[in-house]
């Protein structure tokens, strides 16, 4: 919002939220976990889709900023939850096998080609959709009845330049008596002290991890939102901007 610049001058202090500091959880985490990622989250899976225990959950970009809060929310309300990462260098990574309760597997090939059979044998009750297209075509045709889709992002389709084959599923919708809804976070605003109490609590009992994947220096940052749309990050990608001498006065 401000630029890409080592200084910003903001002028109205609306533009601006107070942080109220606990040491416990890293500065930078108000960028993801407890910021506008992990707000987009809480906001698209409890409003839109109102999770229940034992249902049967699929995250796209599981391993991203977003994906990775939805999946772990999901987890603790029971849900059984399949996230999706596009290579698999991602899906093997220590750190997200470590640190994710949930499964992260290779996107695309096992969910279109078997069907989903393997990994939601009754079908989707929920699809937190963050990248739209194929994958949510294939989503569409595994859904149960009653199912709810939050439509959070169209990532895939951010550089697609011709019209494609579209969206070949969507009867699906009616036929199943799909809730399928987009939303921006911003319309929920009233709900972040709610979301801060909540996601807090679940990070500092250990429930909760977060992963960043973190560049230095504001050089970095043109490859690093590039690399965005080509998979590249693992975890919450970061640009940190201050100078090396003042990192350690950071934390
Ligand atoms: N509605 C809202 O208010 C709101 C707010 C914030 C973000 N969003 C949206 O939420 C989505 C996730 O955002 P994020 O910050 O969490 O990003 P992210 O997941 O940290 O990074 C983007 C990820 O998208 C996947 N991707 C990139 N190009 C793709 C393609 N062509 N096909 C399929 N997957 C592709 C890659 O993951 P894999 O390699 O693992 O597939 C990539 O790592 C984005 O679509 C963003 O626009 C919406």
């Amino acid at each position: 919002m401000t630029g890409w610049e080592e200084y910003t001058l903001i002028q109205k202090p609306q533009q601006l939220r107070k942080i109220s500091r606990n040491h416990a959880v890293p500065l930078s985490y108000h960028l993801g976990l407890l910021g506008m990622p992990g707000f987009t989250a809480y906001c698209g899976l409890y409003e839109l889709c109102s999770p229940k225990a034992g249902e049967f959950v699929f995250v796209s970009a599981a391993s991203g900023a977003v994906g990775q809060i939805v999946g772990q929310l999901a987890k603790l309300e029971g849900c059984r939850v399949v996230g999706s990462a596009g290579s698999a260098t991602k899906v093997v990574n220590r750190r997200l096998k470590i640190s994710f309760s949930f499964w992260v597997s290779v996107n695309w090939s096992w969910i279109v080609q078997k069907n989903c059979c393997r990994y939601f044998p009754q079908g989707i009750d929920i699809y937190f959709d963050n990248v739209g297209g194929e994958m949510l075509d294939a989503a569409l045709l595994n859904m149960r009845v009653k199912g709810r889709i939050a439509v959070c992002g169209m990532v895939s389709q951010h550089a697609v330049t011709d019209s494609g084959p579209g969206i070949r599923n969507i009867s699906n919708v009616i036929v199943k008596r799909i809730k399928m809804q987009g939303f921006l976070q911003s319309d929920f605003l009233h709900l972040y002290p709610r979301f801060l109490d909540h996601v807090t609590a679940h990070f500092l009992a250990g429930d909760i991890v977060y992963v960043e994947d973190v560049d230095d220096g504001l050089e970095s940052a043109p490859a690093a939102l590039a690399g965005l749309f080509t998979g590249e990050n693992i975890g919450k990608k970061v640009v940190r901007v201050v100078p090396p001498e003042s990192r350690n006065s950071m934390n």
